[in-house]
């Protein structure tokens, strides 16, 4: 395709210096591509640094206890995510005997490993001609050539998948990073800076004004609101706590203890009093409100002081313990002991 030699022209001039960049290490390029479906480049440089600091190699990972790989993940949400990188890691030591394979479709097999991170790894680590389809790829195509199918559907994800193969030239982990750059640089979702984009010129979307109709991302569905009462009770530097179900959302993590909706002073002072728990003072509350992919919760969060003391099924928080961002803000304002 017509636009692979300006990409990369471009790209040797205005790449991003990010720390996972000519590594060529397969296991960084994974770390570092599962990260970066979490967050933006720059959010996760600091993530990537810790993790690749305490768990270097595959074999590393593969050996950490899952809790603190979980903790090195806190921030970054979706942690189904990181356990996934972990299952990934134990079948590449079980399988390969630490040596990731090179192929997409050894890739493929691998636990948590999709079509873009199994491109993304060939192409950067192996220089396999595999493209590696995200969001950004999508909205350049779909700009470039007026299409406007539903990129949220497989078929639409498939078919690019597919045109682009033909184009992975001699150089195709920087083909695939120069779209990933220049989706975040330069054809932005909302304002393009289409003055600077390399492929002005081919632009279907650019030569007609239309880059605002592009991608069709198809209907979204609204999310669930739940509303919820969170307990931050605190005794010194420590936070009451307990485990959530291994099912569902947030499975197996720790949490704030909370119940379903929204409770009135009356109910608050009854849960407590069943708890056995007697507050120093008042409590305070305040909104808080978190959003996943699928559901929001509107809390409302019960701030208080108490003795520490031994509560049935819950336990008092050291820090250690991964706490998903939705119950950290509830501990906004008041040390986590970290
Ligand atoms: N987004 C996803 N993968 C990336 C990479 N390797 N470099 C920069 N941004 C990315």
């Amino acid at each position: 395709m017509d636009f692979t030699a300006p990409l990369l022209t471009w790209y040797d001039q205005h790449r991003r210096d990010l720390p996972w960049r000519g590594v060529g290490d397969p296991y960084a390029i994974l770390v570092s591509e599962i990260m970066l479906q979490q967050t933006r480049a720059k959010a996760v440089i600091p993530y990537y640094r810790r993790f690749m600091a305490e768990l270097p190699t595959v074999r590393d990972l593969a050996a950490c206890p899952e809790e603190r790989v979980l903790k090195l993940w806190q921030g970054l949400g979706y942690y189904s995510r990181a356990r996934n990188l972990q299952k990934c890691a134990r079948a590449v030591v079980d399988r390969y005997d630490g040596r990731f394979p090179g192929t997409v479709q050894e890739l493929l097999e691998l636990p948590g490993i999709g079509p873009y991170t199994a491109g993304a790894i060939a192409s950067m680590g192996f220089r396999v001609p595999a493209p590696a389809v995200d969001g950004n790829v999508l909205r350049i195509m779909a700009r470039l050539y007026e299409d406007g199918a539903d990129v949220t559907k497989q078929p639409t994800r498939d078919r690019w998948a597919k045109a682009l193969q033909g184009a992975m030239s001699e150089r195709p982990g920087d083909l695939n990073q120069a779209f990933m750059d220049l989706g975040s640089l330069v054809c932005l979702p909302k304002a393009p800076l289409c003055d600077s984009c390399p492929l002005k010129g081919l632009c279907l979307a650019h030569a007609h004004g239309t880059f605002d109709q592009y991608p069709n991302r198809g209907e979204k569905k609204p999310k669930r609101q739940e509303q919820l009462t969170v307990f931050a009770i605190r005794s010194g530097d420590s936070f009451l706590l307990r485990r959530r179900r291994e099912q569902g959302l947030l499975g197996g993590l720790y949490e704030l203890p909370n119940l379903p909706g929204h409770l009135s002073e009356q109910e608050i002072a009854r849960v407590l009093t069943q708890w056995g728990l007697a507050p120093l003072g008042a409590w305070e509350i305040r909104r808080e409100k978190h959003i996943f992919t699928h559901v929001v919760w509107d809390m409302e969060v019960v701030n208080l002081i108490a003795p520490k003391q031994a509560v049935e099924g819950l336990g008092w928080y050291t820090g250690a313990e991964p706490l998903p961002e939705a119950f950290l803000k509830c501990l906004k304002g008041q040390s986590t002991g970290e």
